[in-house]
């Protein structure tokens, strides 16, 4: 897939796409390009359309739930009410609150290195260990209890892996099975809404099932989408951004003493798993006046997709892009997006990746494939979701 983007890049950076069964867009793989769209978020919008979706699946989020995307979250929102709804929870995900989580962070970092060594070192270390982690953090963040989190999981992996067939609910098809997630969404948060308002708690639930004052008040979909987007977007991401970091010591075994031997390279390793990762690979921005970028003029009207999977590996940007670099430095990647919609959480998720990495290295030698990898077959958010591995342990913890 790499090398085609390389090819896109150098003969068609933004390019027309017409496939069946989809509405046309353009889309555009160099960081550069990228970049100088995400600036302008007035010509260029987040909404409505926002993702690559099947025109079936758009037509009926539209018929059923009036939103084309399938959930309003901020992601969708553009101008004011973007800004109002990203005010609400933007100081909890600043640098300087997000450090309150630290210890959290770290204690579960090293519980879940622990759970790996529990199983001896043999495991799926993607689907046993890796995915459960990020997700305890973000139920965390939104004060759910360990008892619902493999019903979050199983909901954010049928979210993202809808076109999976491995994922999709059986005998549905991709229509029926997105409809009956989300109803499952509702009826979730629902509950967590109603619980808040009776009992407030120190947590992002509570900021969203408050909302704001009198007409601001979020509507019933902008709140649904506001915890919806906080479960899923910070967990699969996280997880599989830590998955593409094994992978990386798997394929690079001094990586191991490297990062255990000098912790400040755990921050640039982690960084450098995200940009090879971009486990987002795309949002779209919908053209609202004309715009001319390289060869092609943008009309009103026009979808763009913004490719991060691309651009994150573009060559004009990053020196041997096609390598995981244990000390790449800088390392300005698109893959938490750019302007003002740029990830909310992107410091409480290199946090994690962090500590998950330095908790590792304190505890594993080497570690080995056991199996083949297996991956998320989707166009959004992507990854591995199967990393079969053997590890040896140090004999010092
Ligand atoms: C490696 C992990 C992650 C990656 C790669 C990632 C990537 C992204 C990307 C690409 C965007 C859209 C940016 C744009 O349109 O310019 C985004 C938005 C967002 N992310 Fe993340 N994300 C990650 C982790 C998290 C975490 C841990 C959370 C929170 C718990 C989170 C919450 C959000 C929210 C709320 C938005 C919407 C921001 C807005 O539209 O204003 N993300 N993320």
């Amino acid at each position: 897939m790499q090398a085609f983007f390389t090819w896109l890049r150098a003969e068609h950076p933004i390019a027309r796409v017409e496939a069946e069964g989809y509405r046309p867009f353009w889309v555009v793989t160099r960081h550069a390009d990228i970049r100088e769209i995400e600036r302008q978020p007035a010509i260029f919008n987040a909404g409505p359309r926002n993702t690559l979706l099947p025109i079936a699946a758009e037509e009926a989020n539209m018929a059923l739930f009036g939103v084309e995307a399938g959930f309003e979250t901020l992601v969708v929102l553009d101008g004011e009410r973007h800004y109002e709804l990203r005010q609400m929870t933007q100081d909890y995900f600043l640098p300087k609150n997000v450090r309150r989580l630290e210890g959290m962070v770290d204690n579960l970092a090293a519980a879940f290195v622990d759970r790996l060594m529990a199983t001896g070192g043999r495991c799926d270390i993607a689907a046993d260990i890796v995915f459960w982690y990020p997700l305890r953090v973000a139920m965390t963040v939104l004060g759910i209890d360990e008892a619902n989190e493999a019903r979050m999981l199983k909901l954010t992996h049928e979210l993202f892996g809808a076109s999976d067939p491995a994922v999709r609910r059986p005998g549905m098809s991709l229509v029926e099975h997105s409809i009956a997630v989300k109803r499952d969404y509702i009826a979730f948060f629902d509950e967590i809404t109603q619980d808040r308002r009776a009992n407030p708690r120190d947590d992002v639930s509570t900021i969203i099932a408050r909302g704001l004052p009198n007409e601001h008040d979020l509507s019933p979909e902008e709140r649904l989408g506001y915890y919806v987007i906080v479960a899923t977007a910070g967990h699969d991401t996280t997880a599989a951004s830590i998955a593409a970091g094994i992978q990386a010591l798997i394929d690079q075994p001094d990586f191991i003493a490297a990062l255990r031997e000098d912790p400040a390279l755990v921050k640039s390793f982690a960084n450098e798993a995200i940009r090879f990762c971009a486990p987002v690979k795309h949002f779209f921005r919908n053209v609202t006046a004309e715009y001319t970028l390289g060869d092609v003029t943008f009309r009103p009207g026009d979808h763009i997709m913004l490719h991060y999977g691309a651009a994150t590996r573009d060559e004009a940007v990053f020196p041997d892009a096609q390598t995981f670099r244990i000390d790449r430095t800088p390392n300005n990647h698109l893959a938490f997006g750019y302007g003002p919609h740029q990830c909310l959480g992107q410091f409480l998720a290199k946090m994690e990746i962090e500590a998950f990495f330095r908790a590792l290295v304190r505890r594993v030698d080497r570690i080995e494939a056991d199996g083949a990898p297996a991956y998320t077959q989707a166009t959004f958010v992507t990854g591995l979701r199967g990393l079969p591995v053997r590890c040896s342990f140090a004999s010092v913890a």
